[in-house]
């Protein structure tokens, strides 16, 4: 029997012909977000459907899909868009793209951290304000990383990867985290593990790389802030709920912390209005993985787990 695949957003091409050696294929084609009853409608009588990480996935979505319904591909590491129990334990598969998107986000992790550290949006933002500028020894000073401690929450692939390169800019690492990471890992980066309150208190930049949970939620709260150092900064690349984003407003803005660089929101698209008012803060729209190879390599992977589903194989990346 032929198989039906939705994919909810526009992928690469090359992720689509993957799906068509698999079933017949239907793109829905809109330039933003399903909503929750189109999504349910779009997914009526689907075998497949290759998610974003803004689609809501739950029991609600594999009733309207039907009991057809074998694998839900999400395109995307984190998968806290997805009730997992509920839709595993209605037989569905549901997989991830892990792996294929360390390097970038770890990338865009130290972007942000040398936009923050350095002032480069609020430089750049200067020259096209056509403000009158010369050079000084004084002129928009930031902070140097050399010698500094960075503090990772989260020491999975992504928040390694982010310790490698910061070791190569001289940092020292501490990392927090619900496991303590192999004897390997923790000797060839150096990396201290701390209790998170210590972590915060000691580190002179926190990084969030921890997935969003349950316990993750506000992780970096009122009290979290308040335990950070006055002179540190936070790069969150995670995702947005980590955070208690009026909470950092507050404390940017009462220069309780030094500064933020944010690539992730907690209600994304929205952007707290406070934070944009900020110097201290750099913004950019959930770029972590935004490159042409990194995203293609994340459809593939997603097409090739529902293919192998859909053949009656083992998923490449399922979530369990
Ligand atoms: C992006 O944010 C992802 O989880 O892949
Ligand atoms: C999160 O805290 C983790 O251990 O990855």
């Amino acid at each position: 029997m032929d198989k039906r695949i939705v994919v909810t957003r526009t992928v690469p091409e090359s992720a689509v012909e993957v799906l068509r050696g698999a079933g017949t294929v239907q793109v829905c084609s809109q330039d933003r977000p399903l909503s929750v009853a189109e999504l349910h409608d779009a997914v009526r009588g689907a075998h497949a459907v290759v998610t974003m990480l803004h689609d809501r996935v739950d029991a609600e979505l594999v009733a309207a899909a039907g009991d057809q319904l074998q694998v839900v591909a999400n395109v995307a590491v984190g998968y806290d868009n997805i009730d997992v129990p509920a839709v595993t334990g209605r037989g569905v598969t549901v997989t991830n793209t892990p792996g294929v998107l360390v390097d970038a986000t770890a990338d865009l992790t130290l972007g942000l951290l040398l936009m923050v550290t350095r002032r480069l949006g609020e430089g750049e933002r200067l020259l096209r304000a056509r403000e009158p500028w010369t050079f000084h020894l004084g002129f928009m000073l930031g902070t140097g990383l050399q010698g500094k401690t960075l503090g990772i929450v989260g020491l999975g692939d992504i928040g390694q990867a982010v310790a490698r390169r910061a070791r190569a800019f001289g940092m020292n690492i501490a990392y927090t985290g619900r496991r303590r990471a192999a004897a390997e890992v923790e000797a060839e980066l150096d990396a201290r593990h701390l209790p998170l309150d210590e972590l915060l208190r000691t580190a002179d930049v926190v990084s969030l790389h921890c997935p969003l949970t349950e316990q993750t939620r506000h992780l970096i709260d009122e009290r979290a802030l308040a335990a950070m150092k006055p002179t540190a900064f936070l790069v969150n690349t995670s995702r947005g709920p980590v955070v208690d984003e009026q909470a950092l407003a507050k404390a940017l803005h009462d220069g309780r912390i030094a500064g933020a660089a944010l690539d992730v929101f907690e209600r994304e698209p929205e952007v707290e209005p406070a934070l944009l008012e900020l110097d201290n803060v750099v913004v950019v729209p959930h770029l972590g993985s935004a490159t042409v190879e990194t995203r293609t390599a994340m459809a593939e992977l997603a097409a090739r787990n529902v293919a192998a589903v859909l053949a009656g194989a083992e998923p490449i990346t399922p979530v369990r």
